[in-house]
């Protein structure tokens, strides 16, 4: 059973609540739910942070035993030298996902310290994007 983890950042525990115009009124324990019910050959496992360094830990702690690594950095994507690196740091490939698109918004959006170290990068499909990271694995 292919084990596959996904590691939210900040804000994205008030997903549902939060500007559901941009990222929608499903809360992401209730998607996660589904995913699991969808995916029930893989093992799937979910973590969210608002902080930075526990981000960084949950990468070490997974990123040499699990088959692959679904993370939305969220605010951190756009500042994180350090999750940058955490990432190109570990074995297990990280997959890149927002629920936005973040190149139709803000321009300090744009920048990425994630993209360079993952296996590649899915956003703009709202919370499908987790859905597609997934199958990108399977
Ligand atoms: C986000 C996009 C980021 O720019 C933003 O800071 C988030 C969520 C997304 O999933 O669309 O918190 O990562």
């Amino acid at each position: 059973m292919k084990k596959i983890i996904i590691i939210n950042g900040p804000n994205l525990n008030l997903l549902g609540k939060r500007e559901p115009d941009v990222y929608g009124a499903t809360s992401f324990e209730d998607y996660f739910s589904k995913l699991q019910m969808t995916y029930k050959d893989v093992q799937l496992a979910y973590f969210q942070s608002n902080i930075e360094g526990e981000l960084i830990d949950k990468l070490q702690e997974v990123g040499f035993s699990y088959d692959g690594i679904i993370l939305n950095a969220a605010a951190y994507t756009h500042t994180s030298v350090g999750i940058g690196d955490a990432v190109k740091a570990i074995e297990t490939p990280v997959v890149e996902v927002h629920i936005s698109n973040t190149f139709a918004r803000e321009d300090f959006r744009h920048v990425s310290y994630i993209s360079a170290g993952a296996k590649g990068v899915i956003l703009g499909f709202g919370l499908k994007s987790y859905d597609l990271a997934i199958r990108s694995f399977l």
